[in-house]
């Protein structure tokens, strides 16, 4: 049986104005790249979007994960929105392509990369998560809940084709090893490694019934240690599948009630609550944020993307999804309420821990310097 893989490549190459929502002309560059993709059949089917300052290039294939040709035609798309938030000065214009050649694969080239190949049940209803200003271990705290709490999932408990458990992959980001522990046998061992956000984040998670195999993934491409210098946050993505021996959408949801704080708001520096929100309303409005979470819905049916379009409309319509836009509706502006006071509350504390990160993992810091310039001002207390 052929295998559908699902690629989601992001990046930030520029913006207007400032570090807040690519241009329309950007996103449809990206389009007319991949609607060429389809022709030449590299890709089945594609749908564009953004969240915040950022891209995401959602590709369906049948030619597995880490494909070269994949990987290119994202490259290629990223490349020629690049060349129009050039040619207008847009911000930050290309600051996610640090290399000027295509090496065969994007990862520790800056754009971040979830992807995913599996046999298709029946039905796969399937959820792409999107942030901006933020880590990768954003998700870690809400994916731990969906899969490994029953007080979130209930199917753990009832549903019999979830007893078993999953199987957590995950990688330490600095050294770039990774383990994969089983839960609910290892749920405290991983849990001991996940909840160290600055280290670790979740990669991979495996359902234990080999028939339906991987549930989700993360990009975790971590953009300063691939740049060997800090040049943009991750602003990650996640995909998961959902239902029929998985967890339902309802469960996947509902973690992100919870405003959790994560890091990178503000020049990498500051934390903030997540802030679940449509992707129209992705664009950051308040101090750089605050740090934003989008989560859509499509179906994907032998190796194409189903949304709410009218998926016999023809070739005109090639890339045009409606996808379901789940933060979108009113139950989550208690969240979005909840979470804004929490971020209002932590920039209280200005340029204060706990407001900001530690000094070692802040994205701006001029610390060294201060310390070099008053170092022979510094003198043993007596
Ligand atoms: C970038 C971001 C912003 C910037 C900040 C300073 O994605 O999140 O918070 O870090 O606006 O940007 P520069 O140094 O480019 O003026
Ligand atoms: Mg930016
Ligand atoms: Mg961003």
């Amino acid at each position: 049986m052929v295998k559908t893989t699902i690629s989601l490549i992001k990046a930030d190459v520029g913006s207007v104005a400032g570090h807040s929502i690519p241009h329309p002309r950007m996103l449809e560059a990206c389009r007319r790249i991949l609607k060429e993709g389809v022709k030449n059949k590299t890709i089945k089917d594609f749908y564009v979007t953004r969240v915040g300052d950022d891209m995401q290039l959602i590709m369906t294939h049948d030619k597995g994960e880490n494909n070269k040709d994949i990987h290119k035609l994202a490259w290629s798309a990223f490349l020629k929105a690049t060349e129009f938030a050039k040619k207008y000065h847009l911000y930050g214009a290309g600051q996610d392509l640090l290399s000027d050649a295509f090496s065969g694969n994007v990862k520790g080239m800056g754009p971040g990369a979830a992807e995913m190949e599996f046999e298709e049940r029946k039905s796969e209803p399937t959820v792409f998560f999107m942030a901006d200003k933020t880590e990768p271990s954003a998700y870690s705290l809400p994916l731990s809940k969906i899969f490994m709490d029953p007080f979130t999932t209930t199917g753990l408990v009832i549903d019999a084709r979830m007893q078993l458990g999953f199987n957590f992959e995950i990688q330490d980001v600095i050294s770039h090893k990774g383990i994969t522990l089983s839960t609910p046998e290892e749920s405290y061992e991983a849990l001991s490694l996940i909840s160290d956000t600055y280290r670790y984040a979740i990669k991979r998670i495996w359902c234990k019934d080999e028939k339906i195999g991987v549930a989700a993934v993360v990009s975790t491409d971590k953009l300063n240690v691939s740049a060997g210098h800090y040049v943009g946050k991750d602003d990650p993505v996640a995909i998961v599948r959902a239902q029929s021996g998985l967890p339902a959408i309802g469960e996947i949801l509902q973690p992100f009630a919870f405003p959790q704080l994560v890091a990178g708001w503000m020049r990498g520096s500051h934390y903030g609550a997540f802030y679940p929100c449509s992707v129209a309303d992705s664009s950051p409005t308040y101090f750089d944020g605050p740090p934003r979470v989008c989560a859509i819905g499509f179906q994907i049916c032998d190796g194409t993307i189903v949304g709410l379009e009218d998926p016999e409309k023809g070739e005109s319509a090639i890339g045009e999804h409606i996808p379901l836009d789940y933060f979108e509706g009113s139950v989550w502006d208690v969240t979005r309420r909840q979470s804004m006071n929490i971020s209002r509350y932590m920039r209280g504390h200005g340029p204060f821990m706990p407001g900001t990160l530690a000094s070692d993992e802040m994205e701006y810091t001029t610390k060294p310097e201060v310390l070099k310039k008053l170092a022979d001002r510094m003198k043993p207390l007596i």
